[in-house]
Formats: C-alpha cells, structure tokens, sequence
C-alpha cells in the first residue's frame, strides 16, 4: 500500500498544472513529516501530540494512493486539527515550515543522531546535549562521559546495526536460531516475530518467540540457548533479563513497549557466506571483512502465554496499540503481551493462539501482513 502512495505523481502533476509552487519538498510524503513530527513530539515529551501524528502516519500509510487534495484530508478518519492544519501547509505551500524548522533544530538533530545509538535512549541524549554534546565522536572522546556496556556495543558495532537487514538476512539468523535450539531441546516451539513476520523486506532487527511445551523449562532453554550462541563465536553482545511476570497481575491495555517475560538483545555475528545469495557477490571493497553484525531479541514467555506473547511481538506498535484500545473501549477487556482479561465477568480468557485471542475480542482473524499499520 506504501509502495502505491510513493508512485502515485497525480498530485505534482496536478500542482504543476494548476500552477502552485512544487518543489523537492513537495513530493516528499506527508507521511515522512507525520513521522519526523512525532519523533520531535518524543523528544519533547509531548505523548499525545506524538500519538496523533503517528497516528496520521499510519493512517495515510493505510490509503490505496498519497493524498493530494484539501478535500481528501477533510474525510480522513482519525485527524486531529493540528495534524490536518499541518497536511494542508503542505498541500497548499508545497512545504511544511514547521518541519522545515524541526530539520534545522540543533536539538533535534542532536537527540535524533545519539537515539541512533543502540542503548541511546531519550533521557541519555538530553543529558548529553545539554553538556553541549553534538557529535558521536565528541561523545566519545568526552573523558567525562560514562557509556554503560550496552551503549559501548551500541558504538562499538553503529555502522553495522544501523543498516538495515535484509529478509535474506533475517532468514539465515532464523536457520542459526532454530538449529541453536533444536540441537538443545528438539521438541522447543520458535517462531519468528516482529516486522520480518509481517512480510517486511527489511528490519532494524530479528525477532524471536521461543518456549517449551512443559510449562516452566523455557527459562533454562533460553540461558542454554545464550551459552550455545557464545560457543558458536557469534555471540557479539547479550543483554539478559530475567522474568518478572506475575500471572495474578491484571493486563494494563495502556502497557507501552516492556513486558515481564524473560528475554535477551542480542548482536549476533552473522557470516556473509550464510546468507542465500550473497555467496556468489563480490564484497563492498570497504568491506571485506565478511560478516556484519545484527541485533536480535529473543523473548522467552511460558507456554500459556505463548499466544499473547506472538500477537504483542509480531506488533506493529501501532496495531497493537489499537487492538488494546479497541479490546479496552469497545469489549471493556484488558490486553497485553501476558493475557486478556474480561472486566465485566472478571475473567482471564485463556488463549493458546493468536485466532483465539481475535476470537474472544469478536473480531476476524488478523493475518501478520495485515497488521502493518
Ligand atoms: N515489542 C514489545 N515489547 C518490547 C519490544 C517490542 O511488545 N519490549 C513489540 C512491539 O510492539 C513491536 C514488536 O514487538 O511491534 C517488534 O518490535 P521491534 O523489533 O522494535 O519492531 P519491528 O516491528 O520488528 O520493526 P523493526 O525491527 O524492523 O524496526
Ligand atoms: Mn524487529
Ligand atoms: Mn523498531
Ligand atoms: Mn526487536
């Protein structure tokens, strides 16, 4: 659907036909600006503003063509009035000045470019723009800055992670994984989650769900599984977290990005030889190393919750926020990655697939691709 709205030109051709100012900045896709908006909102520690804007992307990103007139906005579902003022600037001046001043914030720069950092997060680029920090280098030649470990492989392996992996790429970690632990636990349920389960071409990482059929074993197998990578070589980083699930807890359907279940971020060495198609290729001269490095999490729930644990991974972030908005306004129930709870008859529904949980919310199945809002 993406593809189709960056295609469509019938809104330049029009704007250059009706005589209206086009320029480079025309073309780029509201959706872009919808994104920078929201991340700037982020930075800013303005949720709502940042929610409606993600929203207006994702609702864009839905359309079978990119909008291109003010009355097309005006039917939009889901707008608020600041983001339609914002498509109509756009759509009128061929332009947002409003974004146009965002790109030039030296703040947002800043944060955009330490955020980039794997372990970087909002509250670490503020500090170090506030210590007048603007560059990676001069983060890392700052003798008073203290990278904790998972910060020093976020700059230790940048380049690699900040490229995108290729579906080939994911496939031949996917081979690596499911070998990894099936050569432990033969009988160990794996799936693979996140964006590459939804059909996407590329990724910032790989995702994996892995459990146990016996309730309670998943815990050592993922330890296992850890300690197997790290004797295979290609264990780069680990970033381990334990279980703090409590199954009497009820699901909090505003619950935003942690769950309780044990898990790890990985970077994992991943050899260019292994990855179909690449074999035959000449190697980027700059680049000869052969291998590159990628992040990988690995989320371990207890079989039970396996289900749960799939919808919530496979995501999008923003469909999950609006099936949880939806289970929650519409069903009063409560969703998370852990459970479903009923509010009106007080009940947890059990679920031990992903077509059981749309069928206690009342809703037709959800196929992974279809979720990419
Ligand atoms: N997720 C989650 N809890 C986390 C991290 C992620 O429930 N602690 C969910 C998110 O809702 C997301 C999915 O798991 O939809 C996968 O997360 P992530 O890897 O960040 O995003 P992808 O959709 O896979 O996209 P990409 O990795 O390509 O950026
Ligand atoms: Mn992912
Ligand atoms: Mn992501
Ligand atoms: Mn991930």
């Amino acid at each position: 659907v993406s593809r189709l709205a960056v295609l469509d030109i019938s809104w330049f051709t029009d704007s250059m036909r009706e005589g209206r100012p086009v320029t480079v900045e025309t073309r780029h896709r509201i959706q872009d600006v919808m994104e920078e908006l929201a991340e700037s909102s982020e930075f800013n520690e303005s949720k709502g503003p940042c929610l409606a804007f993600r929203r207006a992307a994702s609702v864009l990103k839905s359309l079978p063509s990119a909008v291109h007139c003010l009355e097309a906005i005006q039917g939009l579902p889901c707008l608020g009035e600041h983001t339609k003022a914002v498509m109509e600037e756009i759509l009128t001046f061929g332009r947002s000045f409003k974004v146009e001043e965002i790109r030039c914030d030296e703040r947002y720069q800043a944060l955009k470019l330490f955020t980039s950092v794997f372990g970087v997060g909002p509250k670490t680029a503020e500090k170090w723009y506030r210590r007048g920090l603007r560059s990676l280098k001069e983060i890392l030649t700052e003798p008073n800055i203290q990278l904790n470990r998972m910060q020093r492989a976020g700059f230790l392996y940048y380049s690699d992670i900040s490229k995108a992996v290729s579906k080939a790429e994911a496939k031949a970690l996917g081979c690596i994984i499911e070998e990894t632990v099936h050569w432990i636990a033969p009988d160990a349920i794996l799936a693979l989650t996140g964006g590459f389960r939804r059909g996407k071409e590329y990724g910032h990482d790989v995702d994996f769900l892995l459990t146990m059929p016996e309730m309670g074993k998943e815990e050592g197998l993922l330890l296992h599984v850890i300690d197997r990578l790290r004797d295979q070589g290609i264990l780069l980083y680990c970033e381990y977290q334990g279980s703090t699930f409590d199954v009497s807890k009820l699901p909090s359907w505003r619950f935003e990005d942690m769950d309780h279940f044990q898990k790890c971020f990985l970077i994992l060495r991943l050899e260019q030889g292994q990855v179909e198609g690449e074999r035959g290729l000449q190697s980027d001269p700059g680049d000869s190393r052969g291998w590159r490095a990628v992040r990988v999490d690995l989320v371990a729930p207890p079989v039970d919750r396996y289900a749960f644990a799939l919808l919530g991974w496979t995501g999008s972030r923003q469909f999950g926020r609006d099936l949880r908005t939806f289970a929650y306004k519409e069903r009063q129930m409560l969703l998370d990655n852990h459970a479903l709870y009923d509010k009106t008859k007080k009940l947890f529904l059990p679920a031990t697939t992903e077509e059981d949980i749309f069928a206690h919310l009342g809703l037709e199945y959800v196929e992974p691709w279809q979720r990419n809002a």
